[in-house]
């Protein structure tokens, strides 16, 4: 990685952090494989900047078969790959009773079978050459479940389960694996591009759809800066070291906190009864 260019492969790529890290690639030299569901929104956005080593692709992601093609065409292009960043992702606000189950399906299409897809593409070749490091892009909410982001948290959860799996199978290979867990970001995310929202919802979560307005009212007052973030995550790869967790923003910081705190805590309070179900030691 610290030999220029490396080649990366990045997913969600026409907004956001994913556009902020393909541009930031892009004008350092590196290759970039960035995969989106519009390579017309891409191309526009990154008018101003040198594409000679950008490799564009509309891939859906939920589609095994369209993500290895994907992986396939990098190698043969940059012959070789570096680093893979799993980031296409998007928020759904709605209580757990309001989410049908087609959302919970699409949002797991893209959270997590979606990055199955792309790990099963590119671990192969990690592991062949015994070098390369995923970066998932996780959210403080992998960490932290908060009312009306149930179905995105569970997303998020499940990512950071397979990926902490993941990190400890592939490290004898000489694979780093890292998930980012950012807090809010002035991106795309909270505006009605990005954020899903159920059609219908049913009376008495008052506070779930007052939070929703909040949420789309903080629309570029969020404290994360993309241009930071994205250039936190290429220093991080950079660095060759390959932490398991690294946490985006003060409120990242804060919130993560305050739950390792609380969950201390209830383990500590359920020690007499986690004891009390073993079998008699002899
Ligand atoms: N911003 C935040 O506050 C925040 C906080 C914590 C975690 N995150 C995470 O950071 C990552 C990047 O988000 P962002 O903040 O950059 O938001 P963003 O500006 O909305 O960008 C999200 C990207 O994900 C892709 N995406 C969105 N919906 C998708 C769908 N249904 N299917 C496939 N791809 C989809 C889009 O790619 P294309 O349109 O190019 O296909 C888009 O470029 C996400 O994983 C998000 O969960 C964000």
């Amino acid at each position: 990685m610290t030999n220029l260019p490396a080649t990366w492969f990045v997913t969600g790529t026409s907004r956001g952090l994913g556009l902020e890290l393909v541009r930031q690639l892009l004008e350092a030299g590196h290759n970039v494989t960035a995969t989106t569901r519009s390579t017309e929104r891409l191309t526009q956005a990154l008018a101003d900047v040198d594409t000679s080593r950008l490799l564009a692709l509309e891939v859906d992601l939920a589609d095994e078969a369209a993500v290895a093609e994907a992986v396939r065409r990098t190698t043969d292009r940059f012959a070789g790959l570096d680093v893979v960043v799993n980031n296409a992702g998007y928020g759904f606000l709605a209580s757990v009773e309001d989410t049908p189950d087609a959302d919970a399906r699409r949002m797991f299409d893209v959270q997590v079978f979606g990055v199955w897809n792309v790990l099963r593409a590119v671990l192969p070749i990690f592991r062949t050459q015994k070098r390369g490091h995923v970066v998932n892009i996780s959210s403080v909410l992998g960490l932290v479940a908060v009312p009306g982001w149930g179905l995105y948290c569970a997303g998020k959860y499940a990512l950071e389960g397979l990926t902490e799996a993941l990190a400890g199978e592939v490290a004898e290979f000489g694979v780093k694996v890292t998930l980012v867990e950012p807090g809010y970001f002035r991106t795309s995310f909270l505006t009605t591009d990005s954020l899903a929202l159920p059609t219908s919802t049913t009376e008495g979560y008052e506070s779930i759809r007052e939070m929703t307005d909040n949420h789309l009212n903080l629309q570029g007052s969020q404290l994360g800066d993309p241009v930071k973030g994205a250039a936190a995550i290429i220093s991080l790869v950079a660095t060759g070291e390959g932490p398991l967790r690294r946490l985006l923003g003060s409120d990242a910081y804060s919130y993560a906190s305050a739950k390792v705190e609380a969950l201390q805590s209830d383990i500590e309070a359920g020690r007499e009864l986690a004891h009390s179900t073993d079998f008699p030691q002899s």
